[in-house]
């Protein structure tokens, strides 16, 4: 990052997760899985559902609420919002609109980021840039998804896989250099949207009686396909942001990588040469909350005192698009 640009760092974090645990084998009661399944294919264990009249933009709300608590921020010093999220609350508007209507904020800039399970670490990147241009004092940058309405319930392939949350962060500028936010790499592939897709709803495929019977307003996905792409991509750009920054990989404390499936994580830490307990592993109790994944996994390896101001902290996401990236961050 060049040197005239300032520090942007982390002031507060926060998370929500929903109420109602659901365990794999309270899905067994209800369709044809089991927990050994669910366990030995993927680490999860449980995941947190929402209420019915709890939306994305509710989950993404109190994350905010917290981060600002946490940052001892108030929300009339934030003007700038971002959303990723995959599960907005409607196709428009804006998530991010919705979530300022409900924080109260100020007439500030306000928008949603689409890069699915990647999404948080594209959010984080905007956000940071903005905040250097000098346009910008203090950002929220929020994860948020309600999931569990997008699934299909009837396939039990993708819906055993995902759970619903809400992370959110503060970000600041600081005075002091090479802190903070310092590198990022963000890719994109479109080649194979349909990898994993919703495929109607949108323009493509406006909503009608047959997208409907056909059940094309869930989610979709070639699991096996993704699974391939992620182990060889995120690690990649995990690597290549490092080598960016000049960090080696034994430079860093903690390694919190998007929370898909656990082999994916084993894989990819064979593949750069780190031990598993250098990454933080929290699927076993949320499966795979896409945008909301890394700002609550972060938010763990903070509070479990995994990450301490100084260490160095790698995120790294893969997901629909397809999309992936990494970011490196020097903690505060
Ligand atoms: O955030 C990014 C989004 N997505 C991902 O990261 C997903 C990446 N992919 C994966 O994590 C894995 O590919 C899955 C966990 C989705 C699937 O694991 P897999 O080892 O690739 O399993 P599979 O799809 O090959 O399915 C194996 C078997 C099939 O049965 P047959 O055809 O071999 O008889 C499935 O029907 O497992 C069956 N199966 C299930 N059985 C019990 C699929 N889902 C279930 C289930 N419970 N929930």
């Amino acid at each position: 990052m060049p040197a005239d640009n300032p520090s942007v760092i982390i002031q507060g974090l926060g998370i929500y997760a929903p109420e109602r645990n659901v365990t794999n084998d309270d899905l067994s009661q209800v369709m044809d899985t089991t927990d050994e399944w669910i366990r030995t294919r993927t680490g999860i264990g449980a995941r947190r559902l929402a209420a019915e009249n709890e939306h994305t933009s509710d989950l993404g709300t109190k994350a905010a609420q917290a981060a600002l608590a946490d940052a001892g921020a108030s929300i009339d010093e934030i003007d700038l919002i971002i959303v990723a999220t995959m599960s907005q609350d409607m196709l428009f508007p804006s998530t991010a609109c919705v979530i300022q209507g409900k924080l109260g904020a100020r007439q500030v800039t306000a928008f949603d980021i689409t890069a699915a399970c990647s999404g948080f670490l594209y959010a984080l990147e905007t956000a940071t840039r903005l905040l250097q241009s000098g346009s910008y004092g203090k950002a929220l940058v929020i994860g948020a998804e309600k999931m569990s309405n997008i699934l299909d319930w009837e396939d039990r392939a993708t819906c055993v896989l995902f759970g619903d949350g809400a992370g959110a962060c503060v970000l600041s500028k600081s005075d002091t250099p090479d802190t903070g936010i310092l590198e990022c790499i963000l890719r994109a592939d479109g080649s194979r949207p349909e990898l994993l897709h919703m495929p109607a709803g949108g323009t493509a495929k406006p909503a009608s009686k047959d997208t409907i019977d056909a059940r094309e307003h869930f989610l979709r996905m070639n699991g096996k396909e993704i699974f391939k792409v992620a182990v060889r991509d995120m690690g990649k750009v995990a690597l290549d942001v490092l080598e960016k920054a000049g960090v080696s990989p034994e430079e860093v404390a903690c390694f919190i990588p998007h929370q898909a499936n656990v082999r994916i994580i084993e894989s990819m830490a064979q593949r750069m040469q780190v031990p598993m307990d250098k990454f933080l592993i929290n699927i076993d109790r949320y499966g795979n909350t896409s945008a909301a994944s890394i700002p609550i996994a972060l938010y763990e390896a903070r509070q479990s005192g995994r990450i301490k101001p100084g260490d160095h902290v790698l995120l790294a996401a893969f997901g629909a698009g397809l999309t992936w990236g990494a970011s490196l961050i020097k903690w505060t």
